[in-house]
């Protein structure tokens, strides 16, 4: 069985002091927590406290995004190099707000992917299609396309810790979720590009999250279907209460795999 994965996406919320004393309740409440792998992924000025805060805790540390050279002339950008050196162990890749607002094209995407994992960082890449998308009956096509064009070459020893997470763009902040069975069906459906470029081992272990408006009252159902591997969350991650409840509802019985190699 593929251990959950529960992401905590910050995007543009808390000051350093605030990240700071969320982690640090996090850590207790969370102490015990091990059949869930739990990331937080706070803006890039909180990384190097939140960081020392999560040392030798069950929680991980992500960032938001990076830039795919190692160093240079690239004013305002983050490189993988600096993630690894703070602590971080996931970079999400291709949110949808990167896309839409910053132009991140796939192939951006792709480029992030292939240099996180040469650095040793996780990459949690995201996908999923617009709303007019969905209703014009393209999402598997882009979905596809996302998929193919993010991974483009890559070996399969290269992404066998990588994460995808399906987060449908009109259901980020919007309140509005997939249902519980239209997302398995995509996840399934994006198991099935997998098995076709690489093959079943890959399929079968690859952890796919959901994302879009995730919080304590949908997150039971999401997790009842067979290939949702956990949930990236936006708003309801920000407090934490709900957060914890997320965390709570996402807990799988029985042995689990992934998320022990960082
Ligand atoms: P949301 O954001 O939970 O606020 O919808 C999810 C995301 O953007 O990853």
């Amino acid at each position: 069985m593929r251990k959950p994965i529960i992401a905590a996406n910050w995007k543009m919320n808390k000051a350093i002091s605030e990240s700071v004393d969320f982690v640090k309740d996090l850590k207790d409440l969370a102490m015990d927590i091990f059949n869930v792998e739990i990331v937080i992924c706070p803006p890039f000025i909180s990384l190097a406290t939140v960081a020392e805060v999560l040392k030798d805790t069950n929680l991980k540390l992500g960032a938001q995004n990076m830039y795919w050279e190692k160093s240079g002339a690239f004013t305002g950008e983050i490189s993988p190099v600096m993630l690894r050196d703070i602590g971080c162990h996931y970079v999400i890749v291709g949110h949808s707000e990167r896309r839409e607002y910053f132009k991140e094209t796939d192939e951006d995407v792709h480029r992030k992917v292939k240099s996180a994992i040469s650095f040793n960082l996780i990459p949690i890449m995201c996908l999923g299609e617009k709303l007019q998308e969905r209703e014009s009956g393209n999402t598997l096509d882009v979905v596809e396309r996302q998929v193919k064009k993010g991974l483009d070459g890559l070996t399969k020893e290269e992404i066998k810790n990588l994460i995808i997470a399906y987060e449908p763009v009109w259901a980020i902040g919007t309140g509005k979720t997939a249902s519980p069975s239209d997302a398995n069906e995509v996840h399934k459906f994006i198991r099935s590009i997998l098995k076709k470029l690489y093959d079943e081992e890959i399929s079968s272990t690859i952890r796919i999250q959901y994302g879009g408006s995730v919080n304590p009252e949908n997150i039971d159902g999401l997790m009842k279907e067979e290939e949702v591997d956990g949930v990236l969350v936006g708003g309801a991650s920000l407090n934490i209460n709900s957060f914890m409840k997320i965390i709570k509802g996402s807990g799988r019985p029985g042995p689990m795999k992934g998320g022990d190699q960082v």
